[in-house]
């Protein structure tokens, strides 16, 4: 199957901007999977609920999802993108798929990070989608440093990780490194480039979008500075032999009574 990345720049705010642009590059691949950054249409440092409350959508009947589904029924994509979702009074930072049919799914992120927390509902369920032959666990950004993520995630039978990220600390696409390896998944970072200024906030997004394969290899990769649209051939049977030697099986090698503490909230 073809899987891809959009790693972009996004203007805080824009949506209508954002989504034109995120279309526009999308048109040109078709007959493929293909993952988009953590809330690419609003931007990321919201200053307050009411700004965040204000650029929110509903993902059923709003203008993102609207014209997304547009693009993935004429071009035949499986898309996977993060947005603020409005659900009543609350807002999530969600990730949307919408199949090449026009169905749409969505995961809250669990997760949040540092100032998300005090804006942002958190999730409360782990998702797969079926992308085609392929089930795609979902997953954003932060999310990564929780492994039990995609542990669960394989465990409900992803091949891939989907992982739309606004990622600023430097090691996130390392961590995904592992978190393939240790799954015997293939997974997509995709992240965003450039500053985001709003009064005395900034912050950098890393970029180094990249699609990984479930030895840890990074089959490709985008720079720091450019938006970059990638799309390559991956085998899904790679993921599905969780043989690792003729002794050991990724899956059937664990002892799930041990790891009982993993329930436990706190640090003992
Ligand atoms: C992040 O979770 N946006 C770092």
């Amino acid at each position: 199957m073809k899987l891809g990345f959009l790693q972009m720049r996004c203007k805080f705010g824009e949506v209508k901007a954002n989504v034109k642009k995120a279309s526009n590059l999308l048109g040109k691949v078709s007959d493929a999977t293909i993952v988009l950054p953590e809330l690419f249409n609003t931007g990321y440092l919201f200053k307050n609920k009411g700004e965040l409350k204000g650029l929110a959508e509903n993902t059923r009947t709003g203008y993102t999802v609207s014209e997304m589904k547009k693009v993935a029924k004429k071009k035949r994509l499986n898309l996977i993108f993060g947005m603020a979702q409005k659900s009543g009074s609350k807002v999530y930072n969600s990730a949307v798929y919408i199949s090449d049919k026009g169905k749409v799914d969505v995961y809250q992120k669990v997760h949040l990070f540092d100032r998300e927390k005090l804006f942002f509902q958190p999730g409360t369920a782990l998702k797969t989608v079926k992308a085609g032959d392929a089930t795609v666990g979902i997953m954003i950004c932060f999310d990564w440093i929780v492994p039990e993520v995609s542990r669960v995630l394989t465990l409900k039978g992803a091949d891939i990780l989907a992982h739309p990220a606004n990622l600023v600390l430097p090691w996130g696409q390392s961590g995904m490194k592992i978190r393939s390896i240790e799954n015997g998944v293939f997974s997509v970072t995709a992240n965003r480039i450039g500053v985001e200024k709003r009064g005395t906030m900034d912050l950098a997004f890393t970029g180094g979008s990249q699609i990984v394969n479930p030895r840890g290899e990074v089959l490709v990769s985008a720079g720091d500075r450019s938006e970059s649209l990638k799309v390559i051939e991956i085998d899904l049977e790679e993921a599905r032999n969780k043989n690792i030697t003729s002794g050991n099986h990724l899956i059937n090698d664990r002892f799930p009574p041990l790891y009982a503490s993993l329930g436990r909230k706190s640090r003992k």
